[in-house]
């Protein structure tokens, strides 16, 4: 990705990895590309520009549909971003529009798209409104990831199992085989495992590619794992 212009001094260019996106531009080098970091790092406002710059509307659904809201305008980093993609993904978002394909499962808007879109034309079958809260993104997941394409994530480990993690992670890597260009924000060490993608870790010092062993989200979860109390002595009094 590139900006092409920017006005500092403001949300969201204040956020280090916004700031960071204005100096050097982030390219997508491979199919699937996960955005790791703290609350607050800036995941979110650069996945929905990063959707955005897919021609996927900000505010999540499908490619070429609004989803919840009639006049969509671009959020301030979507305004100044354009997108540099792998060759596969550049091919995509130049051919003809009937082909492309896409969908942006955001974080606020998601459980709402289970709840209403379940058996519309375009979208899934099922009746996502009659399924639990994981079931029904998995349904949805398993519909709209059906195809080559610009799939954007925020989050989308917020109501799976660990099981269901895993599907997804094989649901992201046959998208990222078949041609699909993919972006997440996580924080679930599992999805970030995915073979062959990139991740890029976003907070205080901007952005940088960093290897799943050696991510800080990685070393928490293994600490933690291995002896909850290392951590927990500093926040519970016995
Ligand atoms: N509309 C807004 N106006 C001003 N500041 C905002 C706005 N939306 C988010 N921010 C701020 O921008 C920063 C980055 O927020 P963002 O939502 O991108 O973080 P995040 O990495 O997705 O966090 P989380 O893991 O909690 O989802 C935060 O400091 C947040 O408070
Ligand atoms: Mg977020």
């Amino acid at each position: 990705m590139a900006p092409d212009a920017a006005g500092r001094g403001q949300w969201p260019f204040t956020v280090p990895c916004v700031a960071e996106l204005l100096d050097h531009g982030l390219t997508l080098r491979r199919p699937v590309t996960f955005l790791v970091g703290d609350n607050g790092s800036g995941k979110s406002t650069l996945v929905e520009a990063i959707a955005e710059s897919f021609k996927l509307d900000a505010y999540g659904g499908r490619l070429g549909r609004l989803y919840g809201r009639p006049d969509p305008s671009k959020t301030p980093l979507g305004e100044v971003l354009r997108a540099d993609t792998t060759v596969a993904g550049a091919r995509m978002l130049a051919g003809p529009r009937r082909r492309k394909k896409g969908f942006f499962l955001r974080a606020e808007t998601a459980f709402d798209m289970t709840e209403n879109l379940g058996g519309l034309p375009g979208y899934w079958p099922e009746d996502t409104s009659a399924m639990s809260h994981g079931e029904g993104f998995l349904a949805m997941f398993r519909s709209m990831f059906d195809a080559p394409g610009f799939f954007v994530m925020d989050e989308p480990e917020a109501a799976l199992s660990f099981t269901s993690c895993l599907q997804l992670v094989a649901l992201m890597h046959e998208l990222g085989e078949s041609g699909a260009q993919v972006v997440c924000a996580t924080h679930s060490p599992l999805l970030a495992a995915t073979p062959g993608a990139d991740i890029i870790e976003v907070g205080e010092h901007g952005s940088r590619r960093v290897e799943w062993d050696e991510l800080a989200l990685v070393d928490h979860w293994r600490r933690y794992m291995s002896d909850p109390h290392a951590y927990l002595r500093h926040l519970i009094t016995p």
